[in-house]
Parts: C-alpha cells; sequence; structure tokens
C-alpha cells in the first residue's frame, strides 16, 4: 500500500477502518500468513499500536475505531466453520529462505509460481524490506494456490524445514571476486546457521551465497550435519549459460544440449567438452579437439564468455537473480519431489579425481530427499582433469586462509 502524504482526513479516517478492519478480519481467523515483526510501517505512519488497538483501551480510539473493531463477529468463526481437527502446522514441503535480498525472492518466486512448494517461511536480518516481501507474497496468495507464507526475523520462524535455503550474505563490489568475499560472509554464517539447524535438523541446506564452494564447507563444518545434507549451488547455473550458448550457436534449444561445468563456480570453472552431446552425438567425435584452443571453430570462446556472464549481467542490472533463482528451485525440487536428478552442485570432492584437501566443489550428482544421494564417477580426459585439480588449487588457496 502506498501513502500519500496528500491524503486528506477524511480518507486517511476511511483507509485507517479499512486498515483495521482487515487486520481484524486477519486476526480473527487466524489467517495462514502469519508475521511476528517490530510495529509496521503503517502503524506508525497511522500512530496505532496494534496491541493496544485491540485490547480493552481501544474504544479510547474513537466511535469509528470502535465500530471497525466490531465489524467482525467473533461469532462468525464459530458459525461458519465447524472444526474436525486441528490443521497441520508445518506442512512436509516447508522451505525456509535466509536472506530475502534479490536473490532471495528470485528464489521465493520460482518455488512459489512453479507451485513446487506450498509453504515458504522468509528470515532477514532487515525488517522493513522483509516486511514488504512478507505481505507483498501474502498478498499474492490467491494467484499461486494459497501458499502459506511465514516471515520474520527470529529463526524460530524456519522450525521444521525440509530445505533451509541460504542467500544472505553481500554481493562482490566492482572487480571483487567472489573469493574476496569469503571473509565477510564466512562471518554471516557463524551467526545464522547454528540456530537454523536447532531448529531443522533434518533440514536440506541449500547454499547460494558466494564464495559458494568455501560457504557449502563452511556450513557443513559448522552445522555438524552429515555431507549428504549440505549442498552448493555450484556449477549448475554455469552449466545451464553453456547449454544456452553453444544452443544458441546451433539455433537449437537449451535444453537438448547435454553438458557440464564442474569445478568453482568462479573464475576457474570447467568445461567438460568431452562430454557434450546432442541427441547422443558427442561433439568430440567431430571435432576431436573441441574446447582447445587449436580448434579452429573456436568452441571454447562459449567457456571463456560462461566465466564473465555472471559479472556481466551484475554490471548490466546490478545483481543477477533470475538464472540463480531458477537454478535453485531445480535443485530444490529435486529434493522435495526425491527424484534423484543428476546435477551439477557443490559437494565434498576430497578423495574425488585426484582432490586430497577436504573442499567442495561441483561435479554431477544425483539429489533426492536427503540431499546427495550419489556422486557421479566423470569420465574426463586427462587435460580436464588437470583443469579440475587446478580449480581445487585456486578454491583451497583462499580457504586455507579461513577458519570455519
Ligand atoms: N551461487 C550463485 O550462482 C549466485 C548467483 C547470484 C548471487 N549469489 C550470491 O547470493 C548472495 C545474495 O545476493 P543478493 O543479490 O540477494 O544480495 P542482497 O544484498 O540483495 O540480499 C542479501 C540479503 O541478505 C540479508 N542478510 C544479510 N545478513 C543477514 C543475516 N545475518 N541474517 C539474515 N539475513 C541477512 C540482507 O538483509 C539482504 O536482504 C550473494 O552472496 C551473492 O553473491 C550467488
Amino acid at each position: 500500500m502506498v501513502l500519500s502524504p496528500l491524503l486528506s482526513n477524511s480518507s486517511l479516517s476511511g483507509c485507517l477502518r479499512n486498515l483495521v478492519r482487515v487486520t481484524s478480519m486477519r486476526n480473527s481467523v487466524r489467517s495462514r500468513h502469519t508475521r511476528a515483526l517490530p510495529p509496521t510501517i503503517l502503524s506508525k505512519i497511522f500512530g496505532v499500536n496494534k496491541g493496544k488497538a485491540f485490547g480493552k483501551d481501544a474504544a479510547t480510539a474513537g466511535s469509528d475505531f470502535q465500530r471497525s473493531v466490531n465489524f467482525v463477529s467473533p461469532c462468525l468463526r464459530e458459525e461458519l466453520l465447524c472444526k474436525l481437527s486441528e490443521p497441520v502446522r508445518d506442512c512436509c514441503h516447508k522451505v525456509t529462505i535466509v536472506g530475502t535480498g534479490m536473490v532471495g525472492v528470485a528464489i521465493a518466486n520460482s518455488l512459489l509460481f512453479q507451485r513446487i512448494t506450498s509453504h515458504i517461511a522468509m528470515v532477514d536480518a532487515f525488517p522493513k524490506k522483509l516486511e514488504g516481501e512478507g505481505m507483498d507474497y501474502s498478498h499474492s496468495s490467491t494467484f499461486i494456490g494459497d501458499p502459506k507464507i511465514e516471515y520474520d526475523t527470529d529463526f524460530c520462524i524456519s522450525h521444521n524445514s525440509k530445505v533451509v535455503v541460504i542467500t544472505a550474505g553481500v554481493r562482490p563490489v566492482k572487480g571483487e571476486t567472489r573469493l574476496d568475499l569469503v571473509q565477510r560472509n564466512a562471518e554471516i554464517l557463524r551467526s545464522i546457521i547454528p540456530p537454523l539447524v536447532n531448529y531443522s535438523p533434518n533440514a536440506v541446506f541449500v547454499i547460494i551465497s558466494n564464495p559458494v564452494d568455501i560457504l557449502s564447507w563452511i556450513t557443513w563444518k559448522i552445522s555438524g550435519l552429515p555431507v549428504h545434507q549440505v549442498i552448493g549451488s555450484g556449477t549448475h547455473l554455469d552449466s545451464a549459460r553453456f547449454r544456452f550458448l553453444i544452443a544458441d550457436r546451433l539455433g537449437i534449444a537449451p535444453s537438448s544440449v547435454q553438458g557440464y561445468i564442474i569445478g568453482e563456480h568462479g573464475d576457474s570453472m570447467v568445461p567438460l567438452w568431452s562430454g557434450v552431446n546432442v541427441a547422443g552425438v558427442q561433439f568430440r567425435d567431430i571435432i576431436p579437439n573441441i574446447g582447445l584452443e587449436t580448434d579452429d571453430e573456436r568452441w571454447y570462446e562459449i567457456a571463456k564468455e560462461v566465466v564473465k556472464l555472471g559479472p556481466v549481467v551484475r554490471c548490466l542490472k546490478g545483481y543477477s537473480n533470475t538464472a540463480i533463482g531458477l537454478s535453485a528451485a531445480d535443485i530444490i525440487m529435486a529434493i522435495l519431489r526425491n527424484t534423484q536428478a543428476i546435477i551439477p552442485v557443490s559437494t565434498l570432492v576430497q578423495g574425488h579425481h585426484d582432490v586430497c584437501n577436504e573442499m567442495f566443489l561441483s561435479l554431477p550428482c544425483a539429489i533426492g530427499e536427503n540431499g546427495i544421494t550419489q556422486i557421479i564417477r566423470m569420465h574426463m580426459t586427462e587435460y580436464e582433469k588437470k583443469l579440475f585439480q587446478a580449480s581445487a588449487g585456486a578454491v583451497y588457496n583462499v580457504q586455507k586462509d579461513v577458519k570455519p
């Protein structure tokens, strides 16, 4: 609701009546949308303290106000509804999103608009933005299948989640790499992961904040959760960009191109050209040196472009959110529907492809209800294996100085 300072006295009191009516009805029927935040911006503007207005002092607020309070009879609920059982509080698809910035909102949109879940809880440290987003989603309910939307600055709202998504953090500023972000975002994780695990010990944690590989490792270490319950969004988005660029060059649908990027979600990501195919036809059978600098058709330029695409989108629109929102929703769908879909995500790669250090990087994994169930043993060329190890080296070089 936009509140104009030009509202006349009569329209202001009309507005107040409507507001109280809505709030009264909402309290009376115990709306599915809950909020437990400090006094709203609206109540500050109207000078109405919610507790007082609905307490015994409400009459002092004037006759108009009193009429509004009386508008919904306390008996209506009993007259209308004959209770047979208590509604279940948390549905089995509850997803908590921590951080309601550009990425958190894009993930919520992707989950709700595609009806992947019908229960979202949102947590943010910044109450004003959180309340605005929460209200906006609540007002959208009619159009998106009546989901249950909760929002609060308190982590208790995340109670009993099936999936907890971490988008809280800061974005890289211009010129800053994802790895530069690590100290600032690691600090945030240290404060939010323990209470989240406490409220949802069986949840699968999906980490989006950057640098996602190191933050996923930190989350795993801090949380004490089994490794399969911590998933970094990793190179799922990079693989989608890779497939898009290849498809664009061929004039076919991106979803019809099979191809993976593995390793770091960042500058050292590794395109697996040896496995790229369309309808089972391997590109390497047509161009044996595809992806190498000796390839006359210069397909390797596509992989270089993928690395730049995140920063380019951020530079153009100020942030990147739509594609990561859909990519995260794809991972969450695999968890909630227990599909065992193969998705390149960040997981513990120690012992895989000669990586010795305890660290997270992306490899294609099967994802289901418990998180990651299988890691695919990729068949790579020696060159790709070297690139993967170099990627591990680049990430570990930063991780080794970070305390979980
Ligand atoms: N993995 C990927 O592919 C990918 C893609 C895009 C962005 N990202 C990352 O996602 C993160 C979020 O990006 P954004 O654009 O949404 O940023 P944003 O600044 O719009 O939102 C971050 C939100 O986190 C909240 N927050 C900060 N500290 C918090 C705390 N302690 N508890 C709860 N909430 C807290 C802020 O209030 C803010 O609303 C960044 O780290 C960004 O780099 C990752």
